[in-house]
């Protein structure tokens, strides 16, 4: 395992021309796992509130549960540099709510930086951040937090005025010092020339290969999540599918009386088992006296 990622390393990463790696972890075990598989970036992202817990959308997330699960990714991270998604509502009343707020991600959470969503006009609270030494990282395109203003997982950037609104934002962001910017669902040539025109590196997630790096929810990638998969999505296994198998698996050797076995089972010396029974012998001759 090499040394740990910093920031220094992933501006590095853009000025050599190779590729960012980004995956989305909200417990210890996937973790462990993604930093052992060398990711650059592991993000803790509001996204949970899908795959995890359910919910229609990011909105019901709160800080104390991305506080919760950032601490628990934390355990799992030696080596990949860590951010901590700022939910719905965290950073967006005012900057002293988004400081607050983000400090108890890096505080209480041990994040090394923290996420958020918004172009231009959250360019103040990411300089107010970045000014208190908060490392940030920018994201445009679509926003799942603006998802009902957005009219739903559509993608971004389709038109003349729209791309150069999106290329307007990240400059913004650039400029009030974000360290990297995630662009979701946008057109693959719009996301190339945003990323050739700012300095910082672009992370995409539905925008194509001319990003400086890639990113997915994990859930995805493992075939974990059964509402819908998005088409930018490649799938890498079919953990639940693999899950539902072992779980059918357990619950016929349950019913069939197959588990557990002698191998799943502790023993007792035969001679505390003979000691057991004559002392219950006594008991119950005790009993009928
Ligand atoms: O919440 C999340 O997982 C994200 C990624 C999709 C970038 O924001």
């Amino acid at each position: 395992m090499g040394e740990k990622i910093t920031l220094h390393d992933l501006q590095s990463r853009k000025e050599r021309g190779e590729k960012i790696t980004m995956l989305t972890a909200y417990d210890y075990p996937t973790a462990l796992l993604l930093d052992q598989a060398g990711m650059d970036i592991i993000l803790v992202g509001d996204s949970l509130g899908m795959v995890v817990y359910g919910f229609d959308s990011t909105l019901p997330v709160t800080l104390d549960m991305m506080v919760m699960h950032t601490q628990a990714v934390r355990r799992g991270v030696k080596r990949a540099f860590l951010i901590g998604d700022m939910p719905f509502m965290s950073y967006q009343i005012s900057i002293e709510e988004a400081r607050r707020n983000a400090a108890r991600l890096l505080a209480e959470g041990g994040a090394d930086a923290v996420k958020v969503e918004g172009g231009r006009h959250m360019a103040p609270t990411v300089q107010a951040l970045v000014e208190i030494g908060i490392a940030v990282q920018g994201h445009i395109g679509l926003t799942p937090q603006s998802i009902s203003a957005l009219g739903g997982f559509k993608t971004q950037g389709k038109s003349v005025e729209a791309a150069c609104q999106l290329l307007d934002d990240a400059r913004a962001l650039e400029s009030a010092g974000a360290f990297s910017i995630v662009l979701e669902a946008i057109p693959a040539r719009l996301a190339g020339l945003i990323s050739q025109s700012i300095s910082i590196p672009t992370i995409g997630i539905g925008a194509g290969a001319g990003c400086d790096g890639q990113v997915l929810v994990t859930h995805d990638l493992l075939g974990l999540f059964d509402r819908f998969t998005p088409k930018f999505v490649r799938r890498y296994a079919e953990i639940g599918k693999t899950m539902q198998a072992a779980f059918e698996a357990y619950r016929d050797d349950v019913q069939s009386g197959s588990f557990p076995d002698e191998k799943c089972s502790f023993t007792m010396p035969e001679a505390v088992w003979e000691a057991l029974e004559a002392a219950l012998r006594s008991d119950d001759a005790r009993h009928v006296r």
